[in-house]
């Protein structure tokens, strides 16, 4: 297994995937673990991320020393080339001439590049295409290594002691703008480190179901299904490895999307058969959001709803001894790095598993390990439906949050009916697949409109569709004005009480995803 080192870059993450996508297992952690951890770990490779800061400035991060004496291979990339340089004792300086984006590089042959190249040029130099980001420079090489990559503005673009199986990378590998990339990647993995191909997704089934099995043994299990992703495949998987033990609780809010508890119930319940308690709380949450306006107000009253409904549930289930949740490795590596963060609180977005440990449950988590595409793999190996395990995300406020201001039972019922038909165009012209996240919002206000002869004077839905990696940020998707025109039409005709369609086109930042 590989060990990578966080040193804060947006790309880390990435870095993980494309390991786990060559069939080796790895983690993440952030670089200043505890050097004892390291070594219980025993990597056979270990990666240190890129940054945002400057190594020779004094007190910025550093890599634990044995890092450099575990007698493995380690590959720097970005600020983890200009670490492992510092740290053996070449220099960093800051560039005179910053490289942000594509950059073309001179490479020599060494284990690392095993005889890659994007092109030869008339000189017979290998030319390789990069992605680059970054003010600072290695100047100096650290004793034992050699230039291997360089252009006019990066002297020294990559470094190697092929003695020691030590690597660094201006550039950005884990990126698919870098085109062979994924190919260093698998060099330094597998030819480099040796490691092992003990990552594939059925496998990790079989490993999986037999940990759940030793773990709960003959207890009961709880989940709260919320027909998401990663609660369902949880379910899946858990079901899976002790049948009947595990109940799931699915609690209707009555603000869910069209139908989707009957989906639910249709998916779960008759086809494969797993024991769900379905509970309509929609009455219990429209009565406590009644004349409350406030958006954070509004997700702190969903949430006590649904822990407290849940609570009384799983209550009911006599000797449940563990609560199952769909937690991803996001989720874990979000969470252990938060206490250093200091973000501001933009939207509180409580999880809907995120339960109190007054139930006095024990955790199970069996997708701890995993990435979303990871756990959408996995939904698929199970058998999940492909409609299922590739749809967009869906806030745990729900609706909740996409009906402006006070939420009410027929604001609700329109903006379902809406959306249900924008979902269905989206699908239907192949626009589902190619957007992120895509919805219809209610707006409270009445517009003027005429419809036959008479005046009309209706409410106004907004439609919302973008493309992101990350949800951090995201752009606007340029849906064709045909496929909008055909939405606008069918829910002006279809939805009593919707005369008007207007289509969002914010970015984020500065708009966010939802509009509350
Ligand atoms: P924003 O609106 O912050 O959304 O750009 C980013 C992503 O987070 C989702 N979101 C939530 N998810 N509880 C959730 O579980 C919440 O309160 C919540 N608010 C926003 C949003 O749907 C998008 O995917």
């Amino acid at each position: 297994k590989i060990l990578i080192l966080d040193f804060g870059s947006q790309y880390t993450q990435l870095i993980a995937r494309r390991v786990r996508e060559t069939n080796v297992y790895c983690e993440l952690h952030p670089y200043d673990v505890d050097p004892q951890f390291i070594k219980a770990f025993s990597p056979v490779g270990i990666i240190l991320s890129g940054g945002p800061a400057s190594a020779f400035i004094e007190n910025t991060p550093r890599a634990p020393q044995i890092v450099f004496e575990l007698n493995v291979p380690v590959l720097g990339i970005c600020y983890g080339m200009q670490v492992m340089a510092a740290q053996l004792g070449g220099r960093v300086e800051s560039a005179n001439q910053r490289e942000f984006g594509y950059a073309e590089l001179l490479i020599e042959d060494c284990k690392l590049f095993g005889g890659i190249s994007d092109r030869i040029d008339s000189d017979g130099q290998a030319i390789l295409d990069v992605w680059m980001s970054h003010g600072d420079n290695v100047v100096a090489l650290p004793t034992g290594f050699k230039v291997v990559a360089h252009n006019a503005a990066t002297p020294i673009a990559a470094m190697a002691d092929e003695m020691r199986q030590f690597y660094g990378l201006q550039f950005h590998p884990e990126v698919t703008h870098t085109l062979q990339g994924k190919t260093i990647i698998e060099h330094f993995v597998h030819n480099i480190c040796a490691a092992g191909y003990d990552w594939n997704m059925p496998d990790y089934v079989a490993e999986s179901i037999s940990r759940i099995q030793a773990k709960v043994g003959s207890d009961k299990v709880i989940l709260g299904l919320s027909g998401g992703v990663d609660s369902s495949v949880a379910a899946v998987l858990i079901h899976r490895a002790i049948g009947d033990q595990l109940t799931c609780v699915f609690v209707d809010n009555g603000l869910l999307r069209l139908h989707e508890a009957e989906q639910v119930k249709a998916v779960f319940a008759q086809n494969l058969n797993m024991k769900v308690i379905h509970v309509d709380a929609s009455r219990q949450f429209l009565e406590q959001l009644q004349g409350v306006t406030d958006p954070e107000q509004k997700r702190r009253i969903i949430g006590r709803e649904f822990v407290e409904v849940f609570q009384k549930e799983s209550a009911n289930i006599a000797d449940a001894r563990w609560l199952a949740q769909g937690t991803i490795y996001p989720d874990v590596i979000e969470s252990a790095g938060s206490q250093t963060k200091k973000a501001h609180t933009i939207k509180s977005h409580h999880n809907v598993g995120g339960l109190p440990d007054t139930l006095h449950l024990k955790l199970l988590e069996p997708l701890r390990e995993l990435f979303k595409d990871e756990v959408r793999e996995l939904g698929l190996v199970l058998g999940l439906p492909h409609d299922m395990v590739f749809r967009h995300p869906f806030p745990g406020p729900g609706l909740g949050v996409r009906i402006l201001g006070e939420v009410r039972q027929e604001y609700a019922d329109l903006l379902r009916q809406a959306d249900a038909i924008f979902i269905e165009e989206l699908k239907a012209s192949g626009w589902y697949e190619r957007t992120s996240q895509a919805f219809a919002v209610f707006l409270p206000v009445k517009s003027v409109g005429v419809m036959g002869d008479g005046r009309s004077y209706e409410y106004v839905v907004a439609l919302r569709a973008v493309q992101t990696q990350d949800f951090m940020t995201a752009h606007w998707a340029e849906l064709p004005y045909s496929l909008l025109a055909k939405v606008s039409n069918r829910i002006i005709n279809e939805v009593r009480g919707i005369n008007r369609v207007v289509y969002d086109v914010s970015g984020k930042p500065p708009a966010t995803i939802e509009w509350e």
